[in-house]
C-alpha cells in the first residue's frame, strides 16, 4: 500500500460516511497559499465524533491554520458551546476567521493570535471553566509543554489529543535527532510518567501519510 491507495481511500470514505467536512474552508485555505498542513476530513470528522460523544461544550484548540480542525469542534460544541484556539500568525488567523464566520460558527470560536505559550498563562489568568477537551496541533517541539498546560486547564473527565506523533515510524527510533520525533517521544514519556493521565497512540494512514494521534484521558486520580 502507498499513500496513493491510502487517499484513494480517504476519497471514497468522505464520498460514503464522513460528509465533505467543510470543502470551502479547504478550498479558502489552499487559495490563500496556507500549507495544506490541516487534518484530513475523516480525521475531522473523528475530532468531532470524540467531541459529540464527550458532549465537550468547551474546547480549546492550539494551532489554529485556517480553522479547518475548528470548524469541526465548533460544530460539535454546539450553538452554546465555545471553542479557544490559539494561532501564531496573524495571517493564518485571518483566513480562519473568514472560514468560521462562512460556516455559520463564528460566533463560537475565540481566535487568540501569538505564541500559545504566551497566550496560555493569559488564558489561565481568566479562571476559565475548565475545557472538556483540548487539541494540540501547532509546533511540535511545545507538545509536552501543551500538555501540561492543558492539564492545568481541564478537569477529570476531559480528553487531551495531540496530532502527528507517530511521525512516519519515526518515534520507535529511540536515537533519532529529529526535532518532532524527539517532541514525540517526550511528550509520549510524560504521558506514561503522569499519574493523571492515562493514554494510547492511534497510528493513522490516509492521504496525509502514515502518522498518529495520541489520546489522553484525565483521570480522577490524583
Ligand atoms: N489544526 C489545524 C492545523 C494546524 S497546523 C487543522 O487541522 O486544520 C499548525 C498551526 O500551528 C500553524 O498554523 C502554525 O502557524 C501554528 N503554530 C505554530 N507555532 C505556534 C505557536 N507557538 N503558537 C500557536 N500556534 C502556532
Ligand atoms: C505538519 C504539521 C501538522 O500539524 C500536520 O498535521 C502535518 C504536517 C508539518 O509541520 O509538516
Ligand atoms: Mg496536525
Amino acid at each position: 500500500m502507498t499513500t496513493s491507495d491510502w487517499a484513494e481511500v480517504d476519497r471514497y470514505l468522505v464520498d460514503s460516511l464522513v460528509g465533505d467536512g467543510d470543502s470551502p474552508t479547504l478550498a479558502a485555505n489552499a487559495a490563500a497559499g496556507l500549507p495544506a498542513i490541516d487534518v484530513s476530513p475523516p480525521q475531522g470528522k473523528f475530532l468531532y465524533l470524540i467531541a459529540k460523544s464527550a458532549r465537550a461544550r468547551r474546547v480549546l484548540e492550539i494551532g489554529t491554520l485556517g480553522g479547518y480542525s475548528t470548524t469541526w469542534l465548533a460544530r460539535a460544541v454546539g450553538k452554546e458551546g465555545q471553542v479557544v484556539t490559539f494561532e501564531y500568525e496573524p495571517e493564518h488567523a485571518e483566513v480562519a476567521r473568514a472560514n468560521l464566520d462562512r460556516a455559520g460558527v463564528g460566533d463560537r470560536v475565540d481566535i487568540r493570535i501569538g505564541a500559545a505559550l504566551d497566550n496560555l498563562p493569559v488564558l489561565a489568568g481568566e479562571h476559565p471553566e475548565p475545557f472538556d477537551l483540548v487539541f494540540i496541533d501547532a509546533d511540535k517541539a511545545n507538545n509536552a509543554n501543551y500538555v501540561r498546560w492543558a492539564l492545568k486547564l481541564t478537569r477529570p473527565g476531559s480528553v487531551i489529543i495531540v496530532d502527528n506523533v507517530v511521525r512516519n515510524g519515526g518515534i520507535a527510533n529511540a536515537d533519532s535527532t529529529d526535532a518532532a520525533v524527539r517532541a514525540s517521544r517526550e511528550v509520549i514519556e510524560l504521558i506514561a510518567a503522569e499519574p493523571r493521565l492515562d493514554g494510547t497512540v492511534l497510528q493513522t494512514v490516509g492521504g496525509k501519510g502514515w502518522d498518529g494521534f495520541l489520546y489522553a484521558l484525565v483521570s480522577d486520580q490524583d
